[in-house]
């Protein structure tokens, strides 16, 4: 799926729901239950590889479960990937180099963490071609920094976080995913911003959310407190993706519960 149906659908006012998905046959069922968005997401390194951040990641195997993801989806949801660390931070042109080899591979749009510094090299992609989603709070590449804590919490914070937000929609990203911070942060930015928000431990005002599959799966030892084991009770994968679509969709998830 191409990004302008994606928004279309957002502009209608439907929520928009994506998972993460690292191969093709979870890309099938994925399309199949009618996911939104696919996001070969670097968390992969700790989900599929077992590492205890996503910082080993590389850009080749990024590629390579974008590559199995494609396949397996068939044009039937939009592919977000994300850009690993340490292949857009240095450079706009770095970023480009890394942005067209996923694009190549498959993706529909890239992924990248991090504020306003950040909005020259959105700038640079959205220009030539290369559709961007942003990703602000919880930046999980920055865990040396910050660790997994909630963010924009005090009020210095959050205001930085809202200057981040209108500094990446002026340098053209078209979606924001945000993560762990507080709802009435969430649904300030979702107010401000002309772009569709995706939360993740963001409480119920974004426009579409995410979760990571092992997490919706129940597959986690230690999952964070917004996510929720949609396997619990379901008699099938598919019917714990299901219910998880028809969940975001309803506005039933996320609960209270499950907010910062
Ligand atoms: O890599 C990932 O799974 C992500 C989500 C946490 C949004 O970026």
């Amino acid at each position: 799926m191409y990004l302008p149906q994606l928004l279309k659908k957002s502009a209608q006012g439907e929520k928009l729901v994506a998972l993460t998905c690292y191969d093709a046959s979870f890309a099938r069922l994925m399309v199949r239950c009618g996911i939104d968005i696919l996001l070969v997401g670097d968390s992969l390194g700790m989900t599929v590889q077992g590492h205890a951040t996503t910082l080993p990641v590389t850009l080749e195997q990024m590629v390579y479960h974008t590559e199995a993801v494609a396949r397996g989806a068939e044009g039937g949801a939009l592919i977000l990937t994300d850009l690993p660390f340490g292949s857009y931070q240095q450079a706009r042109e770095q970023a480009f180099a890394a942005a067209a080899r996923l694009l190549a591979a498959g993706a529909n749009m890239v992924k990248l963490e991090g504020g306003s510094v950040m909005a020259p090299t959105v700038s640079f992609l959205t220009q030539r071609g290369v559709p961007v989603c942003g990703h602000l709070g919880l930046l999980p590449q920055s865990v040396n920094q910050t660790g997994y804590a909630a963010q924009g919490c005090d009020g210095a914070s959050a205001t930085q976080l809202l200057r981040d937000a209108e500094d990446l929609m002026g340098a053209g990203v078209k979606l924001m995913v945000l993560e762990s911070i507080p709802s009435v942060l969430a649904e300030e930015v979702t107010q401000r911003l002309a772009v569709p928000t995706i939360g993740i431990g963001a409480g119920p005002y974004c426009n579409g959310q995410v979760l990571v599959l092992q997490d919706m799966l129940g597959l986690t030892p230690k999952p964070p407190r917004f996510a929720k084991d949609f396997m619990a009770g379901a008699l099938s994968l598919e019917e714990a993706v299901l219910s998880y679509a028809r969940a975001v969709r309803k506005g039933e998830f996320p609960g209270p519960e499950h907010c910062v």
